[in-house]
């Protein structure tokens, strides 16, 4: 069956920071969906015709549906922990949480209500760190697969300097991780990331395990942490003293590769960023959360001139908001202390487009490209009072966009579609 969702049209095929001619927009557009798949997008006049079911959501904007490159599934409840930075924000908040879901009860509960909240902000895939329990990850890729949505997750391996009940061991955590990549890995639109949490909470043991898990499943995602706080490198590198630098820990055991999501890379030294550079590996900008912990301001314009391609996401509940949009602004704001703009065209194409191609999904989402899947966002300028007010003022899309990049949230969002469904009740 196909459906037309009209509305005022917004995708990125290039981007703003670096190419003029990158986005398309159409004041009157449709997108054209069948089977959970973009056929065609164009103006509506050129794609209605008699008999097709439609849905008019005129005058908001509709864009690819937000891609949230890093956030943690098991963190739903940890979001807004007071007075700690990293490390002690692990051990006294996160870890006793991520211990609860060794119950698959929980873990079941908790994975709805989180995806809930996504499709509620206008994400419509994540990159999910789950809890080291096997079961925290089959209630992930379970609740994702009933909403069709496309999830990457992975159970976190860590076998050291936690609580044991959110300890693995490396033999444990390779059998977990390797049963899990054959039940959920390309299985509908759900794809595993192989998941050391960060060099601490892992043994060389362990790492050798991961590198293993690398190798024999190559065309999985690798997802960790580097160089997000002072007192966390230098933990790390008194554990490894081997190591030239944190990232050379990764890259000793053959993690480096374009498939690979470095959360955080705020204080890197020049050889990390030539290497990551050099291997394609990404870095993912996470700026309420770096705020939040007080963490450090990332170099955005510095890694884009060395060649490094960034994503930018949430991380909850480091992070203090499900919102792309929210996240948009405080990455706004943290590039503003660094002397560096975040225009809002470069904004939207990174939460979509940039986020898709960070993760090398292109094809599939972040676009609005025929046979992409049909997962949309739909969003309304004038949501409150306040952002309507200034929205009078508002002449072109730019600024328009930029209100939503600094005033909107979930009240921004009037509609998500996940492959073609809409995830909210109609008004
Ligand atoms: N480094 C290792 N684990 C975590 C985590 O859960 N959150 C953040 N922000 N950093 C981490
Ligand atoms: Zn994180």
């Amino acid at each position: 069956m196909q459906q037309l969702i009209r509305g005022r049209v917004l995708d990125f095929h290039a981007d703003p920071a670096e190419t003029e001619d990158n986005h398309r927009y159409l004041e009157d557009g449709a997108i054209l969906i069948e089977d959970g798949r973009i056929v065609a997008v164009d103006d509506y006049a050129a794609l209605a015709r008699p008999g097709l079911a439609e849905t008019d959501h005129r005058p908001n904007l509709i864009l690819p549906g937000f891609i949230d490159p890093h956030i943690h599934f098991p963190q739903v409840q940890v979001i807004a922990s007071w007075g700690a930075q990293l490390l002690d924000w692990l051990n006294t908040y996160t870890f006793p949480e991520e211990a609860r879901f060794a119950d698959p009860d929980h873990a079941t509960r908790m994975a709805g209500l989180f995806l809930d909240q996504l499709t509620a902000h206008g994400t419509t895939t994540a990159v999910a760190f789950c809890s080291v329990h096997a079961t925290s990850a089959e209630a992930l890729f379970a609740a994702a697969e009933a909403r069709d949505m496309a999830m990457v997750a992975g159970k976190v391996l860590m076998d050291r300097n936690a609580l044991p009940a959110v300890q693995d061991t490396p033999q444990q955590g390779y059998d977990d991780s390797k049963r899990l990549i054959e039940t959920w890995h390309g299985r509908g639109r759900q794809r595993y990331a192989i998941t050391p949490r960060f060099a601490i909470t892992s043994t060389p043991e362990q790492m050798e395990a991961t590198g293993a898990l690398v190798r024999e499943h190559p065309d999985c995602h690798v997802q960790t942490h580097l160089s997000e706080n002072l007192a966390e490198i230098d933990y790390t590198l008194s554990l490894y003293p081997k190591a030239r630098d944190y990232l050379d820990i990764y890259e000793s055991y053959g993690l480096l590769s374009d498939r690979l999501l470095l959360g955080h890379c705020i204080h890197l030294r020049d050889r990390e960023i030539a290497r990551m550079a050099e291997t394609g590996s990404r870095a993912v900008f996470c700026p309420t959360s770096n705020l939040f912990l007080g963490s450090g301001l990332f170099d955005e314009a510095g890694l884009r001139a060395a060649g490094v391609v960034s994503g930018i996401a949430t991380d909850v509940g480091g992070g203090t908001s499900y919102s792309m949009l929210q996240t948009l602004n405080e990455g706004y704001k943290i590039l503003q202390l660094r002397g560096q703009k975040l225009h809002p065209l470069t904004a939207f194409h990174w939460a979509t487009r940039g986020n898709a191609r960070a993760l090398g999904m292109e094809d599939r989402i972040g676009t609005l490209a025929p046979g992409s899947d049909a997962d949309l966002v739909v969003l309304d300028a004038r949501a409150t009072p306040a952002m309507a007010l200034r929205a009078e003022r508002a002449a072109t899309l730019a600024e328009e966009l930029f209100i939503l990049q600094i005033m909107g949230d979930d009240r921004a969002v009037a509609q998500t579609y996940v492959a073609g469904k809409p995830m909210k009740p109609a008004h």
